[in-house]
């Protein structure tokens, strides 16, 4: 480590006692910023520094969902001020060229849980570690899911809140319901319209923790409608994944294969289904989570055949990987890639790709929620304690592009499009986000199609010991980051500020909701009721 890097964490100690702990067990990759006056900002509230504050990216072909096009981008104080061809600078301006490159909008993540409280542990990757990694791998937000705390909404906000001042990067915040009374009721309201939060998720699965029942579901649903905020589910039939380990344990099936055979394809197709009627019930768009399965997938299809507003997002695992490994004799090595809904059998991966290319499903996330080899151990003896989690937050980027555009499935400008725009779209920050256009962020990527990746633990960003992409090597590579203006990540080097990310408040009533009242109206006037009614004679 260089010693320069050794005062900025000396420093960083003094002056950030929540981001020293995150970085005592941090990587080496990183070199951190602290405010000193002309560096990085610290709590989002410094100026960026005078070099970065004006930027130009020469020479590339700018990337948006829409169309690409050879374009200069120029960037001052965090905002693209203009997108076209030639543009002059002063010497004042930090040049970056890019040509032979795409310059692409940064990839958002819309589902992650970074510090997350989960199966009697936390996991390892904290708002700065899980950031600093999804930069080095090009994604410049991400949406991560706020748990209520004994129950309260807010409190739960507010916990989020600290967990999340060592952002380096900008964020926002899906919110979980557990449970339903008058005051969640209430705290919806508040989440929504004070607190920036447009989208409240139902855990269909984890029975006796996580998992709400129908009664909840609906409830929820209907609040959702009303504030103008998305319903999201983690569709598995609980109660039948609860039936399922117990035949499996019963069967002497205690490993991590346990884990995939105790809730098939069909237990998640399920849950799939019976959230999309009911939404279709309620008349609210739905957003699936985690799509894992063709089973899911096909409930799914059908309902957007019929007009229904589902969304679904598959994550990068369940894109690439296959559940063999789950039956690996080594439990270390299984017990990594245990998730939920498990990775599928090897067909499913390919049709969910198959999915993602035609818009059967629109957007990619990671569910990035890590743990190391220590906490996946808590389950040696018994597959239904291992947490479940996988990485993705740093490899999603260039794993969608070596699996779908490098194999001709899509193009360019969709990669843009499930891989930031749809998600910018959804959560109704586009086009601040998403998006390369004059006013955006400027959250922009480098990429050069020419050069390759691989990954490896050893050298990965995330905190955790090991990654369930091991030993992938492809085409493409993120070559530099830039979030709201400032160079993150060039020459395989991080530069990153805790503090320096922003919350993204995500207003409601999105194009999901565009028409919502006219179906509702259609639906009454076809009821011919109440039927005025005399009484006959008896
Ligand atoms: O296994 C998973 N997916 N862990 C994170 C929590 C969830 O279900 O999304
Ligand atoms: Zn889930
Ligand atoms: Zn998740």
């Amino acid at each position: 480590m260089a010693i320069s890097q050794i005062i900025s964490l000396f420093l960083l100690h003094l002056l950030l006692p929540l981001a020293s702990t995150s970085l005592s067990q941090s990587s080496h990759q990183l070199i951190c910023e602290v405010g000193t006056g002309n560096g990085g900002s610290i709590g989002g509230t410094s100026p960026l520094p005078a070099s970065l504050s004006k930027l130009l990216i020469k020479g590339g072909t700018v990337v948006n969902a829409h169309r690409q096009e050879r374009a200069d981008v120029y960037v001052e104080d965090g905002i693209i001020v203009a997108v076209k061809p030639n543009i002059k600078v002063g010497d004042e301006v930090t040049v970056l060229d890019a040509t032979g490159r795409y310059v692409m909008p940064g990839g958002i993540d819309p589902h992650t849980h970074l510090d997350a409280e989960f199966m009697g542990t936390v996991a390892v990757d904290d708002f700065f570690s899980g950031q600093a990694a999804a930069l080095a791998g090009g994604t410049t937000m991400h949406i991560d899911f706020v748990h209520p705390v004994n129950g309260s909404l807010m409190s739960g906000f507010e916990a989020y809140e600290k967990k999340a001042s060592k952002s380096c990067m900008d964020y926002g915040f899906h919110m979980v319901i557990r449970h339903w009374d008058e005051s969640v009721s209430k705290e919806m309201e508040i989440m929504v319209k004070e607190k920036g939060i447009n989208s409240f998720k139902f855990f269909m699965a984890y029975k006796g923790t996580f998992m709400v029942d129908d009664a909840v579901l609906l409830r929820g649903m209907k609040r959702c409608k009303s504030l103008g905020a998305l319903a999201m589910v983690h569709a598995e039939n609980g109660d039948a994944v609860f039936e399922g380990q117990k035949r499996m344990i019963e069967r002497g099936i205690t490993g991590p294969e346990g884990h995939a055979l105790s809730r098939p394809p069909m237990l998640e197709a399920e849950a799939t289904g019976r959230a999309i009627r009911l939404a279709s019930f309620v008349n609210t768009p739905l957003y699936v989570v985690h799509v894992m399965s063709i089973d899911a997938m096909e409930e799914i299809a059908k309902a957007r055949k019929t007009g229904q507003k589902v969304i679904g997002e598959p994550v990068v695992s369940g894109l690439v990987l296959d559940d063999s490994k789950l039956w690996d004799p080594d439990f270390i090595t299984a017990a990594k890639y245990v998730m939920s809904p498990p990775i599928r059998e090897s067909g499913h991966n390919k049709a969910l790709q198959a999915a993602l290319s035609t818009g059967v499903l629109q957007l990619v996330g990671t569910d990035h929620c890590t743990f190391n080899s220590s906490q996946k151990a808590f389950g040696i003896d018994d597959f239904r304690k291992i947490p479940n989690g996988v990485n993705g937050i740093e490899e999603r980027m260039h794993l969608v592009w070596d699996t779908m555009v490098e194999s001709g499935q899509i193009s360019v400008t969709d990669f843009v499009r499930i891989t930031s725009t749809e998600c910018a779209r959804i959560f109704n920050i586009y086009p601040r986000k998403g998006a390369i256009l004059v006013g955006s962020d400027a959250d922009i990527i480098i990429f050069n199609p020419n050069s390759s990746f691989e990954i490896n633990p050893r050298s990965h960003h995330s905190r955790t010991n090991t990654n369930v992409y091991e030993g992938r090597k492809g085409k493409g590579k993120v070559e530099v980051t830039i979030s709201r203006g400032r160079i993150v990540w060039k020459d395989d080097e991080l530069k990153v500020a805790p503090g320096s990310g922003k919350y993204i408040p995500m207003p409601p009533f999105g194009f999901l909701f565009d028409g919502i009242e006219k179906i509702d109206a259609k639906l009454v006037s076809s009821f011919k009721a109440p039927v005025p009614r005399f009484k006959s004679d008896v």
